[in-house]
């Protein structure tokens, strides 16, 4: 029987290819300073975050290089390593930092593999659980060919520096065709309850057995506002955030939860929001707003 905490987590499991994680994860990108950049106002509390996502029994962390730059990963090796066996850490490249906090795309063969060794070297680690090829710009998606930069974290794959591979920002053809390249274990797209424009995708997914990861779960910058999601907050007695992430849980089995908060307080809360049940009444009032 297995009696580790993470088994009573909302949600269950899911397999990313051969690693099992937590339906409910963590997004650490609010970990860092302001905009993303540099060091957090509170450090001790930073890694009084972390430690708790891992005492809650969150066993997936999503991360990234360029979040501070390199200043989350670092976090998270300090407050973490060596790691529980348990633990998986999913980051992404594909994106740096300009000193003004824009996000460049750096998808060059070369880009790529300096950037898995820098993931490598601030985590800690001799190889990557997953990476997620991010793509798109600051406007979202780009369509077009991914074949030279998944081909490159293929090659990295082949050579132990990572263990899975997923795409960020893609569009479904763009999963499609790296699809062809290497096994896809995961897709992280922005997606909320008002915000549904891959829920064909996701289906899709779903019948591949590939988890669909979203991110701003809970609006990212923006919190999630409607009338129709405060209306079925107040009728449970919840927060909206719950309702959210409840929502996000209960909409497919392969949608694993990364919400992000540099706040103990709030990670407990989403942790146990994300355990609401909802109605099938709930669910028809909720299921209008993103359409
Ligand atoms: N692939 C990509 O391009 C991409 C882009 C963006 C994000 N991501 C990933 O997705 C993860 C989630 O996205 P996100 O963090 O930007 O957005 P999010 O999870 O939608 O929302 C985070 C915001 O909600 C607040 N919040 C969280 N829990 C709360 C609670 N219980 N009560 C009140 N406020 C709460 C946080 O503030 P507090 O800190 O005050 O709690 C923060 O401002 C990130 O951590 C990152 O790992 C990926």
């Amino acid at each position: 029987m297995d009696n580790t905490p993470s088994a009573s987590l909302p949600g269950g499991t899911w397999a990313l290819g051969d690693l099992t994680v937590t339906r409910v994860g963590y997004g650490a990108m609010q970990l860092a300073g302001p905009g993303v950049m540099g060091p957090p106002a509170d450090r001790d509390g930073a890694l009084a975050v972390l430690r708790e996502a891992v005492a809650l029994g969150i066993t997936h962390i999503d991360t990234a290089g360029a979040y501070g730059p390199r200043v989350t990963n670092r976090l998270i090796r300090a407050a973490l390593h060596p790691y529980p066996a348990s633990l998986h850490i999913v980051t992404k490249v594909g994106a740096v930092r300009d000193p003004e906090g824009g996000w460049i795309p750096a998808r060059r063969p070369e880009d790529l593999r300096r950037a898995v060794q820098e993931n490598l070297d601030d985590l800690g680690l001799d190889s990557l659980d997953v990476v997620n090829l991010r793509l798109g710009d600051a406007q979202g998606f780009q369509s077009g060919s991914l074949a030279e930069p998944f081909e490159a974290l293929a090659e990295l794959r082949r050579q132990g520096l990572v263990r899975h591979l997923g795409v960020s920002n893609a569009t479904p053809e763009q999963v499609a065709e790296a699809q062809t390249i290497a096994p896809v274990v995961c897709v992280q797209n922005m997606y909320n309850l008002a915000h549904r424009q891959d829920d064909e995708l996701i289906d899709d997914l779903a019948a591949e057995g590939i988890a669909y990861v979203p991110f701003f779960p809970l609006g990212g910058f923006t919190p999630l506002q409607s009338t129709a999601l405060s209306a079925v907050a107040a009728r449970l007695d919840a927060t909206p955030m719950s309702v959210a992430l409840a929502w996000l849980l209960r909409r497919s089995p392969n949608i694993l939860l990364i919400p992000g908060t540099s706040s103990a307080a709030h990670l407990r809360e989403n942790v146990a929001g994300a355990g609401l049940a909802l109605s099938d009444e709930d669910l028809a009032e909720l299921d209008k707003i993103g359409r």
